[in-house]
C-alpha cells in the first residue's frame, strides 16, 4: 500500500460523515471508520470506496469512461473547462471544492488555483481511471443522493453534465457556497443527433426543464453560454457517440459516420447560490 495515498486523506478526515449512520469518521490503519464501526477501505490506488456493493449503472461502463477520456484529450471540451476556471477565479479563497459526479476526472484534474479538491462518482470504473497518475485530489466512490460529507462544509460544488440531488448539495454547501452546474446546450452534439434522427424520440433537445428545476433551488448569479464547433474524423465521431448519455438508447451499429465532419460542443454553465 502506498502510505502517501492514504495519508493525504488525514488532512481532511474531519470532512467525512458516515453514509450509513451520519456519525463522524476517523482513520484506522487503511480504512476510515465511524463510531458505529462502519468501515470503508482506502484502495491501493488512493480512493475511498463508500459504496462497496455498488452495481454498475446502465451505460456508465469502463468503455464509456475510456472513450470520454480520449475525447477530452482531443481538447474539444477545453472551452467548457476554461469557462469553469474563469468562474473559479472569483472563488480563490475557497477551502473545499467538490466535483460531484466527476467521471474520469477531466475537470477536477484541471481546476486552477484551488486548495482542496474532492472528486466523487458512483462508478468505481470512473474513479479507478481518475485516480491514475500523480495528483492531490481526494477521490471517492460515493453517491450524490447520500454524500459522505458533513453538512455546511463545501465552498464550491461542481456538477458537470451529471445528475443532481439539490437538497443533498444544499446540505453540504456552506451558507455562502456556490454551485457551478454545466448542462448540455440545446445544440450540443447536434450533428450526431441529426445523423441518427430517425432512431431517436426527439431530434431536438431542450434543457429548459433542467434549468427550471435548478432555479427552484438556487438563485442564478452567473450564466455562461459556451459553444464551439470542431472538425472531426469518422473514428472520433464513433467515440463521441459512445461517450454521451444523450444517445444511450441508440444502437451503436447504426451510426453513419460519413455524414459527420464537424461537432458542436455546447454547454450552459449556471452558477447558483442559496435562495
Ligand atoms: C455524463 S457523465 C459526466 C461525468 C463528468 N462530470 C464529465 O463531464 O466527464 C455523468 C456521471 O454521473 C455519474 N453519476 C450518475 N449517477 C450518480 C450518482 N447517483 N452519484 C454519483 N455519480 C453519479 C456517472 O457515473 C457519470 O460519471
Ligand atoms: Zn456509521
Amino acid at each position: 500500500m502506498n502510505a502517501k495515498k492514504i495519508e493525504k486523506f488525514y488532512d481532511i478526515q474531519g470532512l467525512f460523515q458516515c453514509p450509513l449512520c451520519n456519525k463522524s469518521m476517523f482513520f484506522e490503519n487503511n480504512s476510515i471508520v465511524c463510531g458505529n464501526h462502519h468501515c470503508f477501505d482506502v484502495s491501493k490506488k488512493g480512493y475511498i470506496n463508500f459504496i462497496p456493493q455498488q452495481k454498475e449503472l446502465k451505460g456508465y461502463d469502463k468503455t464509456f469512461f475510456e472513450n470520454r477520456h480520449e475525447i477530452f484529450n482531443m481538447g474539444i471540451y477545453n472551452h467548457i473547462l476554461y469557462g469553469i476556471n474563469q468562474i473559479l477565479l472569483e472563488k480563490q479563497e475557497a477551502e473545499y471544492v467538490i466535483d460531484a459526479g466527476c467521471g474520469e476526472g477531466y475537470y477536477a484534474k484541471n481546476l486552477k488555483g484551488m486548495n482542496k479538491i474532492i472528486a466523487l462518482d458512483i462508478s468505481k470504473e470512473a474513479i479507478k481511471i481518475s485516480a491514475n497518475g500523480n495528483n492531490n485530489i481526494y477521490w471517492l466512490v460515493a453517491d450524490i443522493t447520500n454524500l459522505p460529507i458533513r453538512s455546511n462544509s463545501i465552498d464550491c460544488l461542481l456538477n458537470i453534465f451529471t445528475p443532481a440531488n439539490y437538497s443533498e448539495f444544499l446540505r453540504i454547501m456552506k451558507g455562502n457556497g456556490i454551485i457551478i452546474k454545466a448542462i448540455p446546450g440545446n445544440s450540443h452534439l447536434i450533428e450526431l443527433r441529426q445523423a441518427v434522427k430517425q432512431y431517436i424520440h426527439k431530434e431536438a433537445y431542450s434543457n429548459q426543464n433542467v434549468m427550471d428545476y435548478f432555479k427552484k433551488y438556487f438563485k442564478i448569479i452567473n450564466h455562461l453560454h459556451l459553444s464551439q464547433t470542431f472538425p472531426i474524423t469518422a473514428e472520433q465521431a464513433i467515440k463521441l457517440y459512445q461517450m454521451t448519455p444523450l444517445l444511450f438508447n441508440v444502437k451503436k451499429s447504426i451510426l453513419d459516420t460519413c455524414s459527420i465532419s464537424h461537432i458542436t460542443i455546447e454547454a450552459e454553465i449556471l452558477v447558483g447560490k442559496r435562495i
